[in-house]
């Protein structure tokens, strides 16, 4: 059985699937739509109180059985319908890395026009105009999210402990230096004041059900929770591992990355004039700037995109590794071939995701161009769907006291802790999911 090869390995490939777009291009643009402060204040009171119960949960079903998302549950349910909720989760990882990669690929050509001098002393507006047409040239996008996806089946193919370890040492720190100094320049723009205020200032007039419903989705997407994707994770990791510190120093990164990027962004789209609603090409927009008032700036601006690829491959490896393990069930060669059919499926099902913000852009379903409907599906329903159904499965299907005892292997957690933590998953992590829904669908 592969293991991790430390416990430091551990926490930096599940912090490294936790962290990627969701912290750094999602939150800041989904916050921007959804009422600014008071989205980051409900969207911590979720990470905090439902995601890292949860995110705890997986690590324990991933641990205590050492099997792959569908094994495990079959392990611990024998002979029931229970391990749906795997292949739930990699439906799930399947339909998000299609949508995933496409942004991935936006990062891959904004490398490119950046090493190649084509993000260099441009004017605002012509940033956003770039913008608008590198992502909508179709063969472009395409292209680009077929390189990000190709780079992922590759260390996919090669299997966790030489693919996505090794690679994790180093960016993380990187990326927070590269994020301070990103932020030192965004606050001090002129009138940064503005967008301080509105990322940080809870406005309770703004909240509507679709602001709760956005930050429950944004927080399970941000800890990548509801998935079992920290199931298939947690299943190499040894028995001396502490579980709950690990999920704590994973909710603590991932808030604090959403934290740093809105600090980095907000600051800077007010100091512009620019519109914090612009959705999805908010980051793009707005970073080519605020990196062209520095010194250096495009040396910085590659560095950051450089470090945010990465970030975004860890998650994507992650997503691909889900949708793998499962086929492969520790076989090399079938671990390579899946790699590369699913990998394959994967891009062709992005394609319209790509497309859909140019050639496609008139396409609509329910309203919402095919890339925005793909992640609202995604995250607001799926992700929830999932996380509500292990919310039941655990404390239904393990006893407190085996639950207990597996937290003890590695921890010294107190039996006060532990009931909170039991009393937050079996409790409020449901009726809390169940309540959002129903309020979206205007039944309460
Ligand atoms: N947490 C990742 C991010 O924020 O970018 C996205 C993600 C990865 C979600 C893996 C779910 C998952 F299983």
């Amino acid at each position: 059985m592969e293991q991790w090869s430390s416990k430091l390995a551990f926490i930096l490939a599940a912090a490294g699937s936790a962290i990627g777009l969701g912290a750094i291009w999602k939150f800041p643009y989904v916050a921007g739509t959804s009422g600014g402060g008071i989205f980051l204040l409900i969207f911590i009171l979720f990470t905090v109180l439902v995601g890292l119960p949860l995110l705890l949960g997986e690590l324990i079903i991933g641990r205590s059985t050492q099997k792959d998302a569908i094994q495990s549950y079959k392990q611990i349910a024998p002979n029931s319908a229970w391990h749906l909720i795997g292949c739930l989760g990699i439906v799930t990882c399947f339909i998000l890395l299609s949508f995933y990669s496409v942004v991935g690929g936006w990062i891959v050509i904004y490398i490119f026009k950046g090493i190649t001098g084509g993000l260099t002393g441009l004017t605002e507006q012509q940033y956003s105009d770039l913008f608008g047409q590198s992502i909508s040239n179709p063969s472009l996008t395409v292209f680009a999210q077929f390189i990000f996806l190709l780079i992922t089946i590759f260390v996919v193919s090669k299997g966790i402990s030489n693919g996505i370890e090794k690679a994790n040492k180093f960016m993380m720190p990187a990326l927070f230096v590269i994020f301070l100094i990103l932020i030192i320049r965004s606050v001090t723009l002129d009138g940064a004041m503005e967008g301080i205020t509105f990322f940080l200032k809870p406005e309770i007039s703004n909240v509507t059900s679709e602001t709760i419903l956005y930050a429950m989705g944004q927080s399970f997407f941000a800890l990548s929770v509801g998935v079992s994707v920290m199931v298939t994770y947690s299943s190499y990791l040894s028995k001396n591992e502490n579980l709950p510190q690990s999920a704590i120093s994973i909710v603590f990164l991932s808030v604090l990355v959403a934290l740093l990027s809105g600090l980095a962004i907000f600051p800077a789209v007010f100091s512009f004039g620019l519109s914090p609603d612009a959705g999805p090409v908010l980051l793009f927009n707005v970073l080519p700037t605020v990196f062209g008032q520095m010194p250096f700036g495009i040396l910085f601006l590659v560095a950051f995109l450089l470090l945010f690829l990465f970030a975004t491959l860890t998650s994507a490896f992650s997503l691909l590794e889900i949708v793998v393990a499962p086929v492969a069930k520790g076989n090399e060669a079938k671990r390579k071939k899946y790699s590369w059919i699913f990998g394959l499926c994967i891009f062709i099902v992005g394609i319209p995701s790509a497309l859909s913000f140019g050639i496609w852009n008139h396409i609509t379903i329910f309203d919402k161009s095919i890339f925005d409907a793909a992640d609202f599906l995604v995250s607001n329903i799926l992700l929830p769907v999932g996380a509500l159904l292990i919310s039941i499965f655990v404390p239904l299907k393990i006893s407190k006291e085996a639950l207990f005892a597996e937290l003890l292997h590695g921890s010294s957690i107190s039996r006060k802790i532990f009931v909170m933590w039991y009393i937050l998953l079996k409790y409020l992590a449901p009726i809390v999911i169940i309540f959002v829904f129903l309020d979206v669908l205007g039944i309460i």
